[in-house]
């Protein structure tokens, strides 16, 4: 969905005044987002954030060639006001976040993020903070592990693997992947094996979810994105699950909401949608998109545009 993103951005940042626009990349990964930017639009300066060192480390190669045209910094992009006042650019003409995990996090077996090798069960995205996997799969009260299972990786079983990974935890604290994927495959009836691939992918994903913090960093993350839109400035998020996509659905909503009590008979500015919406509904990829890519099967694009300042 790389051109379509694109495409959503591109008036922001072709338009005649605005001679360098910014553009930002919450989301940096191995950088072929950034790059394709760079790429398309040549007079625009990219910010660049990931809170992974080494997705930065390995994307800065890539991106040399564009020089000072990018910058890249180690951030959590919730943290995007910050960065933006640093580099001294409070507004900018283009935002995108293309969430969730990189292909080079997921494929480099000693984070932990995959289910198919046995590795520490860290899943950190930014490996120098926060607490890793095993221990919250260690510490974490049942109930709470319940929730996660349940609210992040929408796992009806998420009772029965909890039971049975606190009953395994006070024998021996995990440590690894496989034990792991070895405890859910076993502690599954039948039935629930034969659906839905590998039984432990759910359980990676809401552990994934819950030691990034990533919704709730997303909740704090896409309402201040919009806040650092210039006027006429555009915004494009691809979410990889559903609690994202309604997340960033909301926040668009409620930017293009009109929000005068009823009955006014002329809406003050005040009350009126700061942002217009540039897709109905979420966007999905094609069928030769995920064809071409299986992990792109559960993406969902939105686009939005920065109609008004914020008076409200
Ligand atoms: C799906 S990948 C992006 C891939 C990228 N578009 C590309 O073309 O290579 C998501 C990236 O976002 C980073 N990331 C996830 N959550 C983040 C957060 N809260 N703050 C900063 N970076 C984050 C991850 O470390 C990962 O590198």
């Amino acid at each position: 969905m790389l051109q379509r993103c694109l495409d959503l951005l591109a008036p922001a940042l072709q338009d005649s005044t605005h001679p360098e626009p910014v553009v930002v990349d919450c989301t940096l990964g191995l950088g072929g987002h950034s790059e394709a930017l760079l790429e398309a639009f040549p007079t625009a300066r990219l910010v660049a954030l990931d809170r992974d060192k080494e997705a930065l480390r390995l994307s800065g190669e890539r991106l040399a060639r564009f020089g000072d045209r990018a910058t890249l910094v180690h951030a959590v992009y919730d943290e995007l006001p910050d960065v933006l006042a640093r580099l001294g650019v409070p507004k900018v003409q283009g935002i995108l976040f293309d969430l969730g995990v990189s292909s080079m996090q997921l494929d480099e077996a000693d984070r932990g993020f995959a289910y198919a090798q046995d590795a520490p069960l860290d899943m950190r995205m930014d490996q120098s903070t926060g607490i890793g996997a095993a221990e919250v799969l260690n510490t974490y009260p049942p109930g709470e592990l319940v929730r996660i299972l349940r609210a992040y990786g929408e796992e009806k079983q998420a009772k029965r693997i909890v039971s049975a990974v606190v009953r395994e935890r006070e024998k021996e604290p995990f440590s690894n992947s496989a034990r792991l994927v070895e405890l859910i495959r076993d502690s599954l009836p039948q039935a629930a094996k034969r659906t839905g691939g590998n039984p432990a992918k759910r359980t990676f994903q809401a552990l994934r979810i819950e030691v990034n913090g990533e919704l709730s960093v997303l909740e704090q993350a896409i309402p201040a994105a919009v806040a650092s839109l210039a006027v006429g400035g555009r915004i494009a998020v691809l979410s990889y699950h559903s609690l994202e996509d309604r997340l960033v659905k909301q926040v668009f909503a409620a930017g293009a909401a009109n929000t005068a009590p009823p009955g006014l008979p002329v809406v003050p500015e005040r009350y009126q949608p700061r942002l217009k919406l540039l897709t109905r509904g979420a966007e999905l990829p094609t069928e030769e998109e995920v064809a071409e890519n299986r992990r792109a099967a559960p993406a969902r694009l939105r686009g939005a545009q920065r109609i008004r300042e914020d008076e409200r």
